[in-house]
């Protein structure tokens, strides 16, 4: 792992060196993800399936070819299967309109887990407001981790779509998609995986989980902002409705209607990111690389050794990794949420990422987008460590000494 790849990691916070442990809201970018954009707004920026001048012809190569990358990247059937976006948020809002026009009438219902991140609870919600529909979602046990028998008895006929993360934003626990997956199948019901947290981390095979749709976000895997991924297996992308109308998702318009064009170009309305997909592309390439396998194995050391770290501070709370479970730990991954107590008394997690940013480190802190997974936790949010594949022992090394100092003046 070349950490020289990533030019931010020179550079200095509050006059100490960066430690950046806040990777599951956004990774780094590498030079060569950089360079890729500049590239391309240097030799080959065009509008693209329009022009039959070179340079449109060049832009469009360069993006088909990358949703072709990406689509081997999951092992998608078919680059028709995949659409993109501008990130995780934006694939299920797609998602939940088209699937809510195809599907959902009065008194269907959705279930999602207990553990989900805002952008996979809001865009269901919506719809079942519009649809009045149910959102259900699958309770947790005292551990943390999912009820499966519980989830068993929320699937019904009125049933229509199961949408789950793979890996929690706050624990760090990885899912057990393939069972729910697979239950939800025997009822004939779809599943959306949001894959923020797994495909930046982990091998994914969107045809060996046979899961029916998936999202996620270029910026948290060295890609840039503003492009992101829906997958669908292309029997369900052809049902589906578009959900936004424009130029490019058109076959003809006509004052008498409009016919909509092939996939994947029926949910892509507008001038596409394909500056964003080339980089996404390069990114893909960067991780690849590096090594899929190698990447998840690095990075669930790592975890390991910070955990490992955290329990001997007297005070440390941890969620999803706690000692009465401690097999857990090898199913985390990237990721790890705590607190820190004064006897009975929480300290503020603002409190300490505040005194950790002070000595350079920066993690994040609060509720992370997963409100009632916090409430649950009945905290007022968490302090929250995440990695990367250019993190390594010297970053967990100097926040947990940075941690240390921050409980010594604030206990
Ligand atoms: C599990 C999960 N889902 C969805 C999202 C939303 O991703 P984005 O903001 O890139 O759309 C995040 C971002 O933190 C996430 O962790």
């Amino acid at each position: 792992m070349n950490r020289n790849d990533f030019p931010i990691l020179k550079e200095s916070v509050q006059g100490k060196p960066l430690v950046y442990l806040d990777n599951a809201a956004t990774s780094q970018k590498p030079q060569v993800v950089m360079d890729a954009i500049v590239e391309a707004y240097s030799h080959w920026n065009s509008n693209i399936h329009r022009g039959v001048h070179h340079l449109s012809q060049v832009a469009t190569l360069h993006h088909e070819q990358a949703r072709q990358h990406v689509a081997d990247f999951i092992n998608a059937r078919s680059s028709a299967e995949i659409i993109f976006t501008k990130g995780t948020t934006d694939s299920i809002n797609a998602l939940a309109f088209s699937i809510g026009e195809l599907l959902i009438r009065e008194g269907d219902e959705i279930i999602v887990s207990g553990l989900e991140h805002h952008s996979n609870i809001v865009p269901w919600q919506m719809l079942c407001e519009r649809k009045k529909a149910v959102l259900r979602h699958i309770p947790l046990h005292d551990d943390l981790t999912l009820d499966l028998e519980a989830f068993k008895g929320l699937l019904n006929d009125k049933t229509k779509l199961v949408s789950v993360a793979h890996v929690s934003n706050v624990l760090g626990t990885i899912q057990p998609v393939e069972e729910i997956i697979r239950m939800a199948h025997e009822r004939g019901v779809a599943v959306c995986i949001d894959g923020a947290q797994s495909v930046p981390h982990m091998k994914i095979d969107v045809q060996a989980l046979d899961c029916d749709f998936m999202a996620f976000s270029g910026h948290k895997m060295y890609g840039p902002t503003g492009i992101g991924v829906l997958y669908g297996k292309r029997e369900w992308l052809e049902k589906l409705p578009p959900h936004e109308g424009g130029g490019e998702m058109i076959n003809h318009v006509r004052w008498s209607g409009t016919t909509f064009n092939d996939l994947p170009y029926k949910f892509e309305a507008g001038t596409p990111n394909f500056v964003g997909s080339w980089a996404l592309k390069t990114a893909i390439d960067y991780m690849q690389s590096v090594g899929m396998a190698t990447i998840e194995q690095h990075e669930r050391e790592l975890t390991q050794y910070c955990v490992g770290l955290l329990r001997e501070i007297e005070g440390v709370r941890l969620y999803g990794h706690s000692t009465q479970n401690p097999s857990q730990r090898e199913d985390a991954l990237g990721v790890i949420s705590f607190n820190i107590y004064n006897g009975e008394q929480l300290i503020h997690p603002f409190d300490i990422g505040t005194l950790l940013d002070q000595q350079g480190v920066a993690v994040r802190t609060g509720h992370h987008c997963a409100e009632p997974l916090i409430d649950e936790l009945g905290v007022p949010g968490t302090v929250r460590v995440s990695f990367g594949l250019y993190n390594d022992r010297s970053d967990v090394d100097a926040f947990i000494t940075a941690l240390k100092k921050a409980q010594m003046i604030l206990m």
